[in-house]
C-alpha cells in the first residue's frame, strides 16, 4: 500500500507520519534512529477489528472523540448546550516547511478547524508537537484538548519511567511495567506539583531504546498511557481544563501547550542527554552566563533576618569563595514568621536600620552579587495588600477561603494583578542593586474562582500571567538571574525553564536524600538549571551522616550553592569548603556545558555523574554508604564504569597523575576505595 507520508528529521532521529488508509486521521509510521522509516511500518496492524472501530486500533497521532469512540481520544468538543459531543472531522491538507509539518482537519458540523503542528528543534533530537483549534462561527466547548498522542510499539510489557514525590521528596525515579491497562499522572494544583513531573519515558521492556515526552505547561496537566491489546502503548498528554471545559469563541484560535518528544537508542541515560541538550537550547545565550556560586541564608536564619547577621554570613560566604549572596524569605515588613507580610514587598526598616540600600552596598563591598527572594503570587490575610485588594485573590462567592501555609493566592490571570506584580518587581529591581531573584510559590489554588467571571479558563489565564511576568523580567531586567521555585520543585517544566536561569528541585538538602532527588531530576533536566546547596541538614528520609566532601561533590553536579550556617563552621571546615568551591570553579564549564552521564544508581554502593567536554572528563563520585566494595579484607575498591570515552586514548587524573587507558575506564571503571572518612570524590581526567 502507498500512503502519503511526511518525515521530520533531527540530528539523529526521524519521525514519519502518514495519512491513514483507514480513515481521516494521521498516524505514526515510524519513530526512531535516522532511516527507521525505511521498511514496512512496525505499527502496521491486521485491520481486523471486533467490537471496536479501525480508529480505535490505529496508531493515531490525534483523534477526536466521535471518530475514536472507545480507545481514548485527545479532543472532546461540543456545542455549549452539550449537543454534538463528538467530532467526525475530514482531512483538509498538509503544509510543510523546513523541519515543520502542519496537518489540518475540519469538522463542518461543529465548525472547528484543528491543526496538528510538528516542529524539529535544531541541534537537538526533540520534536515539538502541539495542536491549534479555530472555531468558525459559533462558540464551542472543549472538554479535552490534549497537545498530542504518541505511539510506541511494544512486544511485551511497556516499561514506564516517571518522576514522583511529595514536598521534600521530589523527582524520585519510579518504574513500572504495563502489560495492559491505563496509567495516568497529572496535577490539579495549578502548577505541575510535587507528586509527578510532567515527563514520562517509555521503553519496550528491557530494550535499551527509550522514548520520552515532556509537557511545557506550568498549570494543570495529565499524561495518560494506555497499553493496547495489539502490542503498542499510546500516550496522550495535555493540559486539563480548570472547570471541566474551555470555551472557544467564534473566530478565536487556541493553541495547546507544546509537547516535546524525544528518542534515544541509548536508554534512559541517552534520553537524559537529549533532554539536557534541549534545555541548553531553551536557555539560549543565557546558557553562557556563568552561574555564580550562591550563598542563601534561608536555612541559617529562617525568618530571623537582620542586617548584622546577614552581613556576618555574607563575609564568611565571600571568604570561602561564594560569588552571590541571596536573602531569602523574611526581609520585608510584617514577616516575623509565615503568618504575615506577603504582598507588602518593602524592606523591613527594623531589620535594616541603615537602609536596605546600605545593606546591599555592604554585601557588594565584599565582592558578592546580591539576590532577593520573593513570592509574587502570594498574599497574607493580614497584609496591607489584602486589605486594599481583597478582590485580587482566588475565591468562590459565599465560600470560605482556605489558607495553605497561612497564605492566599493572587489571581495572576487578572491584568491588574499582573501589573501590580510587574510594578513591584520593577520597583525592587530598579531601586536596589539586585542581580538575582528567587521566585517562590508556596500554595496551590484551592477555591479557584473569580466571582462574576464564570466559565473563564482560569488555569490558562494564571499560566499566561505567570509567563507574561517572567517574560517581562527577561526583557526589562536582562541582567538579573532568575531562580524558579515553588515550595521546592513544584513548578518545574519547560515553559518555566525557558524563562528562568535555574530551578530549585527540592527543599530537602540532606545529602543522601538530595542524591536521590538529583538522580531523578537529571533524567529529565540539565545540570546547568539544577540549583543545589551544601547545607547542614540531616537526612529527612535517610539520616545516615555524610561528610562535607559528599555534600560539596553532590551539589557540584548542578549549580553549586551553600545554605549552611557558616557562623558555626570551624576554620577547618571553611578551608575545606573554600577548596571545594575553588575546584568547582575550575570545572563548572564542563558540568554546565558538557555531556552528562549518570553512573550507577543511588541504590548501588557507588553512584555518580560523568561530565565530558573537549578533552576533559569530570567524575563526581559518591558513596551511598553501603561500603560493599570497601577494602574490607579481602575486599576491592568499588568501581564506576565510565562511558563514551575513546578506548584507545589515555586519560590522566590531574590530581594524582595516574594515567588510565580508555578501554580500562570503560570496562573496569575508575576505582574508589570508600571508607567511613572517604565517601565522595571529584576526579578530573584529561585526555592525553
Ligand atoms: C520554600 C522554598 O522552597 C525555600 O527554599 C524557601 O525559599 C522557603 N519557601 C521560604 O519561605
Amino acid at each position: 500500500m502507498t500512503y502519503e507520508r511526511w518525515t521530520l528529521r533531527t540530528e539523529n532521529t526521524s519521525y514519519t507520519v502518514r495519512l491513514s488508509p483507514d480513515g481521516p486521521w494521521a498516524e505514526l509510521d515510524a519513530w526512531g534512529p535516522l532511516g527507521v522509516e525505511d521498511g514496512p511500518s512496525a505499527l502496521d496492524w491486521s485491520r481486523r477489528t471486533h467490537f471496536i472501530t479501525p480508529a480505535d486500533a490505529a496508531p493515531a497521532e490525534y483523534l477526536p472523540y466521535g471518530l475514536r469512540p472507545f480507545a481514548g481520544s485527545e479532543l472532546v468538543a461540543s456545542r455549549p448546550d452539550g449537543e454534538d459531543r463528538g467530532m467526525w472531522w475530514e482531512f483538509v491538507g498538509a503544509e510543510t516547511d523546513e523541519g515543520a509539518l502542519r496537518l489540518a482537519f475540519h469538522d463542518e458540523l461543529l465548525g472547528l478547524q484543528s491543526v496538528l503542528h510538528y516542529e524539529t528543534v535544531p541541534g537537538t533530537d526533540v520534536i515539538l508537537r502541539w495542536t491549534e483549534f479555530t472555531a468558525a462561527s459559533r462558540e464551542l466547548r472543549l472538554e479535552r484538548l490534549d497537545s498530542a498522542a504518541v505511539n510506541i510499539p511494544v512486544t511485551g510489557a511497556a516499561r514506564l519511567t516517571y518522576l514522583t514525590g511529595q514536598w521534600s521528596q521530589e523527582f524520585q525515579r519510579t518504574q513500572l511495567d504495563l502489560p495492559r491497562g491505563t496509567f495516568s499522572i497529572g496535577s490539579l494544583q495549578g502548577v505541575p506539583g510535587h507528586a509527578y513531573a510532567p515527563w514520562l519515558a517509555v521503553q519496550d521492556g528491557e530494550s535499551p531504546a527509550a522514548y520520552g515526552i515532556a509537557l511545557a505547561w506550568p498549570g494543570n496537566w495529565h499524561i495518560t498511557a494506555e497499553a493496547e491489546p495489539g502490542g503498542a502503548v499510546r500516550v496522550r498528554a495535555g493540559r486539563v481544563p480548570h472547570e471541566g471545559a474551555v470555551i472557544i469563541a467564534p473566530g478565536e484560535t487556541l493553541a495547546t501547550p507544546q509537547l516535546a518528544c524525544a528518542f534515544s537508542p541509548e536508554g534512559l541515560d541517552g534520553l537524559s542527554r537529549v533532554w539536557h541538550r534541549y534545555e541548553r537550547h531553551l536557555s539560549g545565550e543565557r546558557l553562557h552566563r556563568p552561574r555564580k556560586v550562591l550563598y542563601n541564608s534561608w536555612e541559617a536564619t529562617g525568618f530571623d533576618v537582620d542586617a548584622a547577621a546577614q552581613l556576618e554570613l555574607a563575609k564568611t560566604a565571600a571568604d570561602i569563595g561564594a560569588e552571590l549572596f541571596v536573602v531569602d524569605d523574611g526581609w520585608f515588613t510584617g514577616r516575623a514568621d509565615d503568618t504575615g507580610g506577603l504582598g507588602d514587598w518593602w524592606p523591613d526598616p527594623a531589620a535594616f536600620p541603615q537602609g536596605f540600600d546600605q545593606f546591599i552596598a555592604d554585601v557588594r563591598a565584599l565582592g558578592l552579587d546580591f539576590g532577593l527572594w520573593i513570592e509574587p503570587e502570594a498574599v497574607s490575610p493580614g497584609s496591607r495588600l489584602y486589605a486594599e485588594h481583597p478582590e485580587w485573590v482566588y475565591r468562590v462567592e459565599g465560600r470560605p477561603g482556605r489558607l495553605v501555609r497561612n497564605e492566599l493566592l493572587l489571581d495572576l490571570g487578572r491584568t491588574d494583578v499582573q501589573d501590580f506584580v510587574i510594578g513591584t518587581l520593577d520597583r525592587l529591581l530598579g531601586t536596589y542593586a539586585i542581580s538575582y531573584l528567587k521566585w517562590d510559590m508556596n500554595r496551590p489554588p484551592t477555591e479557584r474562582g473569580r466571582p462574576g467571571a464564570g466559565g473563564l479558563d482560569l488555569d490558562a489565564e494564571h499560566v499566561a500571567g505567570y509567563l507574561r511576568v517572567l517574560d517581562h523580567l527577561r526583557s526589562a531586567h536582562p541582567d538579573v538571574t532568575v531562580e524558579g521555585c515553588a515550595g521546592g520543585g513544584g513548578r518545574i517544566e519547560h515553559a518555566t525553564i525557558a524563562r528562568t536561569d535555574v530551578v530549585w528541585p527540592s527543599d530537602n538538602t540532606a545529602p543522601l536524600d538530595r542524591l536521590s532527588t538529583q538522580y531523578g531530576f537529571l533524567h529529565a533536566h540539565a545540570p546547568h538549571v539544577m540549583s543545589s546547596w551544601v547545607t547542614d541538614a540531616p537526612g529527612i528520609f535517610d539520616p545516615r551522616p555524610r561528610s562535607l566532601a559528599f555534600r560539596f561533590v553532590n551539589a557540584m553536579c548542578g549549580v553549586l550553592g551553600v545554605g549552611a550556617d557558616l557562623r558555626a563552621w570551624t576554620p577547618e571546615q571553611r578551608t575545606e569548603a573554600a577548596r571545594w568551591i575553588g575546584r568547582y570553579k575550575e570545572v563548572r564549564d564542563v558540568i554546565h556545558h558538557g555531556e552528562a552521564r549518570l553512573l550507577g544508581t543511588p541504590e548501588e554502593p557507588s553512584c555518580g555523574v560523568q561530565f565530558d567536554a573537549g578533552d576533559r572528563t569530570v567524575v563526581a563520585a559518591l558513596s551511598t554508604g553501603r561500603l560493599d566494595g570497601a577494602p574490607l579484607l579481602p575486599g576491592r575498591a568499588d568501581r564506576l564504569r565510565l562511558r563514551g570515552l575513546e578506548p584507545a586514548a589515555r586519560y590522566r587524573d590531574t590530581a594524582t597523575g595516574t594515567s588510565y587507558g580508555g578501554a580500562h575506564l570503560l570496562h573496569y571503571g575508575l576505582p574508589f576505595a570508600w571508607s567511613a572518612d572517604h565517601d565522595a570524590d571529584l576526579v578530573v581526567l584529561v585526555r592525553e
